[in-house]
C-alpha cells in the first residue's frame, strides 16, 4: 500500500494534548472538579507508554551497565536531608505578582519571552535590578498589562505534615522529596556496604518528585507532581570529568538509539553554574514550543556526600580497597524527567500521512514503547467461528505481548484506531485462517504493518517470534 507523508507534519501542543485526551493518553488531574494546576493522570494508553519508557531507560542504566545498581528510596525523609541538601535555604525561584490580576509568574520565564537572560541562581537583587531595567517590555501573561510587583525568591519544596501531629506542624515540617537523587545519597553506603560494587559505580532510580512550581505550563512539561529517572555515580575525585564526558555523550546517544532524529536534540551548557558543580549541560529536546531542556547531566562534586557526613555527623568516606586512600566520592549525575520524555516521544513519533488514498494520524513508536503492540481482529464480529480463532490467536499473543482484542466496525476503521496509538502490528483472522477456502492458508493471519500499510500470511505457530 503506498504511503505518502504528507510535507513533514507541523506537530502541534493542540495536535498532541487533543489525541492525548481523545485516545486516554493523558487527562487533566481532578477534571471533574474543574481542574487542579500542574496535576495530570496517564490514562490507560499513557500508562502503558509511561511503563515503557521507565523499562527502556532502566534497561539502559540498570540491566545494561556492570556497575550501575537500582534503589527505591522513600518520598518523604528526615526533614534535615533536606537543610542538608540545600533545598530548606535555597531551592527557590523568582516570583513576581501583577498588580493588576494578582496572577503570579516566573520572572526569569517573562525575562526569557523578551530574550534576556536570568535565573534562578541569581540573587533576589540581581534579579530584581534585570527586571527593573525590562520593566516596560514585560507583559502579564494573564491580563496582558505592564504592572508587576518586586521580585521575590519562592521556596519549591512542599511541605507535610507527615509524622507530626502537633497543631503547629508547620513549624517542623516534613518535605516531599524536590528531587529523588538525595534518596540515593542516603543509601549509597548502604549499597556500598550491602553489595559487591566498587568506586566508581552508579545507583539508578525512578520515582515522584515534587515542587511547588509558580506557574506550572506547557502541559506535562512542569507538573507539580512529576517523575524523575535518575542516576547517580560514584566516582573517584580525579575520574569525575572524564566520567563525566562519557555519560554526556551515552545520555544523547540513548535518545538517537530510541528512535529520536538527532537534528531534534542538542546540548546547552549552563552559563550559570550552582557554586558546588564543576560543569551542567542540558539535553533539549525541540518541543513543538521550541528547543527545551529534557535531561541534565551534571558534575556534582563531593558537594552532596560532604553536606550529608556534616548534617548527619556519619562518616560517607570510601576506602579504596587496592591503595587503602580514603576520600569523598565526587557525584556525575544524569536526571530526566519521565513526563518530559513522555512529550517528547508523543511529538517525535506523532505523524499524519496519506495511506492508500485516506489521511490518518499515526503514532510511529518504536516497538518497545508502543502501548499496545499488537491488536488482534476477528475479520466479522457475527461470525463466531472466527471470534473463537481470534480469542485464540488474543490468549497466545497476549502471554508474551500487551494485546488488544476489537472486533468493533470494519477492519479500516480498526486500524485506523491502532494507527492513532502507535500499535506497530494487527493481526486479522479471517475465513483462510479457518482453512474454508484454501487449506495450505489453514492456522495463518494476516499481519498488516503500520508504518508501510503491507500485509503479510504468517502461520499463527510462528507469530509470537515474528512480532518481537
Ligand atoms: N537532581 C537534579 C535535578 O533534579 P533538575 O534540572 O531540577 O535537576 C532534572 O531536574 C529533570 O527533571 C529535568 O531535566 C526535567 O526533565 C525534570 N523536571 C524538573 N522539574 C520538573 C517539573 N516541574 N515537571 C516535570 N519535569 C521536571
Amino acid at each position: 500500500m503506498s504511503t505518502e507523508s504528507t510535507t513533514p507534519t507541523a506537530v502541534t501542543m493542540d495536535k498532541i494534548t487533543a489525541l492525548c485526551k481523545r485516545r486516554g493518553f493523558v487527562f487533566a488531574g481532578s477534571e471533574i472538579y474543574g481542574g487542579f494546576v500542574g496535576s495530570f493522570d496517564y490514562g490507560p494508553y499513557g500508562v502503558e507508554l509511561a511503563n515503557n519508557i521507565k523499562a527502556a531507560w532502566w534497561q539502559a542504566m540498570v540491566q545494561h551497565e556492570r556497575n550501575i545498581v537500582g534503589l527505591d528510596s522513600a518520598i518523604v525523609t528526615h526533614p534535615k536531608v533536606w537543610e542538608a541538601s540545600g533545598h530548606v535555604g535555597g531551592f527557590s525561584d523568582p516570583l513576581v505578582e501583577c498588580r493588576e490580576c494578582n496572577t503570579r509568574s516566573r520572572a526569569d520565564h517573562l525575562l526569557e519571552e523578551i530574550d534576556v537572560f536570568a535565573d534562578e541562581k541569581m540573587s533576589v537583587e540581581e534579579i530584581n535590578q534585570v527586571f527593573d531595567a525590562h520593566r516596560d517590555k514585560l507583559v502579564c501573561p494573564k491580563c496582558g498589562q505592564k504592572n508587576f510587583g518586586t521580585v521575590r525568591q519562592f521556596n519549591l519544596l512542599a511541605q507535610t505534615n507527615l509524622g507530626n501531629f502537633s497543631e503547629d506542624w508547620s513549624k517542623e515540617p516534613a518535605y516531599l522529596r524536590g528531587e529523588t537523587c538525595q534518596g540515593i545519597y542516603l543509601n549509597y553506603k548502604n549499597v556500598l556496604d550491602s553489595s559487591r560494587v566498587k568506586v566508581p559505580f552508579g545507583i539508578a532510580q525512578i520515582g515522584k518528585a515534587f515542587r511547588n512550581e509558580i506557574a506550572p505550563r506547557q502541559y506535562i512539561f512542569r507538573k507539580r507532581e512529576f517523575e524523575q529517572m535518575e542516576m547517580q555515580m560514584f566516582v573517584p575525585p580525579a575520574e569525575e570529568m572524564s566520567i563525566y564526558e562519557i555519560w554526556k555523550q551515552k545520555r544523547m546517544q540513548y535518545y538517537v538509539d530510541l528512535g529520536f532524529k538527532p537534528e531534534n536534540l542538542r546540548f546547552h551548557e549552563h552559563e550559570n553554574l550552582v557554586f558546588y558543580a564543576k560543569a551542567a549541560f542540558d539535553i533539549e529536546y525541540k518541543f513543538p514550543f521550541g528547543f527545551k531542556e529534557l535531561e541534565g547531566v551534571h558534575a556534582r562534586g563531593n558537594y552532596d556526600l560532604t553536606q550529608h557526613q556534616t548534617f548527619s555527623g556519619v562518616s560517607l568516606e570510601y576506602t579504596d580497597p587496592y591503595t587503602n586512600e580514603k576520600y569523598l566520592p565526587h557525584v556525575v549525575e544524569t536526571s530526566v524527567g519521565l513526563d518530559r520524555t513522555f512529550l517528547a516521544v508523543m511529538t517525535e513519533f506523532y505523524d499524519e500521512d496519506n495511506l492508500g488514498g485516506e489521511t490518518r494520524t499515526v503514532l510511529r513508536f518504536p516497538f518497545k514503547l508502543a502501548p499496545i503492540k499488537v491488536a488482534v481482529f476477528p475479520l466479522l464480529k457475527n461470525r463466531p467461528e472466527l471470534v473463537a480463532k481470534a480469542e485464540e490467536v488474543f490468549a497466545l499473543v497476549s502471554k508474551h505481548f500487551r494485546a488488544e482484542f476489537d472486533d468493533n466496525g470494519n477492519v479500516g476503521k480498526r486500524y485506523r484506531r491502532q494507527d492513532e496509538i502507535g500499535t506497530p502490528y494487527c493481526v486479522t483472522i479471517d475465513f483462510d485462517t479457518l482453512g474454508e477456502e484454501n487449506p495450505v492458508l489453514k492456522d495463518t493471519v494476516t499481519i498488516r504493518h503500520r508504518d508501510t500499510g503491507e500485509q503479510e500470511r504468517v502461520a499463527i505457530a510462528d507469530l509470537a517470534n515474528y512480532l518481537k
